[in-house]
């Protein structure tokens, strides 16, 4: 691996999955307890406001019970520690990966401890609950502050600077993600068309497994501290 100046690491709910925070497509995830199309999109925001700030309040409420795992305080050591380009982009919405004390980190999907004003387009830190229309704090409306998590349709964040890393990684490695969601699913050919090696470190073969050089399979509290002290020389 001394070949290897600039990394980029994609995580997803397989990463924060053994801190208690339900994965979305696993058995008994949380898109089968929900439909997306109620509590995800923006016209199940417009539709029924108060069953979407139900589930996001509940969410909001649940990560902050959580602690991070031994997966994010490896990744978190390695950020300390590479003296390289090094880039985190999360889908997750929970803060473990930051609480961990990873700084090196983009949230492509947003983030449940924020709360987004769509009449001032402010985003304040928020930890308690939205449904009872609080007001912004920056603008003082009341009614306009909305989860700030990417739905689908929408557009995720940061996709200028994901794709600007991508392309300068030497190393691209994917941990805990089922690669059915898009862009991020894509990350993985961006990443190999740029000419980086790249890794998956997964529960299970993800449906773009195939594109990797390397897939290792397991939980992720073991593959990845083994990876991260295999990176650092330990
Ligand atoms: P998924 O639930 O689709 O996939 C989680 C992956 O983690 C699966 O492949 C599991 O096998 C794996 N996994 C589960 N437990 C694990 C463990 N302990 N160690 C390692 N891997 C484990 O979650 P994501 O891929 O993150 O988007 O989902 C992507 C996006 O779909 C989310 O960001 C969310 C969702 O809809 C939005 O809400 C916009």
């Amino acid at each position: 691996m001394t070949d290897i100046q600039n990394i980029v690491i994609l995580t997803g709910a397989g990463v924060s999955a053994e801190s208690g925070i339900d994965t979305f497509r696993d058995g008994g995830g949380l898109w089968e307890q929900h439909r997306v199309e109620d509590v995800a999109t923006p016209e199940a925001y417009i539709r029924d406001p108060d069953l979407v700030h139900r589930f996001y309040d509940a969410r909001r409420a649940a990560i902050q019970t959580k602690v991070p795992n031994a997966a994010h305080d490896a990744l978190a050591r390695l950020d300390a520690a590479w003296k390289g380009e090094f880039l985190i982009v999360t889908q997750n919405v929970d803060d473990l990966h930051e609480r961990a004390g990873a700084s090196r980190l983009l949230h492509m999907h947003g983030e449940h401890l924020n709360a987004w004003c769509t009449a001032c387009d402010n985003r304040s830190h928020w930890t308690g609950t939205l449904i009872e229309r609080p007001p912004c704090p920056a603008c003082g409306l009341p009614g306009y502050l909305r989860p700030d998590v990417v739905w689908f349709g929408e557009m995720p964040y940061r996709m200028e600077d994901i794709y600007r890393a991508i392309n300068r990684a030497d190393l691209f490695v994917s941990i805990g993600t089922s690669g059915a969601v898009y862009p991020a699913a894509g990350f993985v050919r961006e990443a190999r068309a740029a000419g980086a090696k790249t890794l998956e470190l997964n529960m299970e073969p993800s449906q773009g497994s195939h594109w990797f050089d390397e897939a290792r399979h397991g939980p992720a509290t073991a593959l990845v501290p083994a990876w991260v002290d295999a990176m650092l020389g330990r």
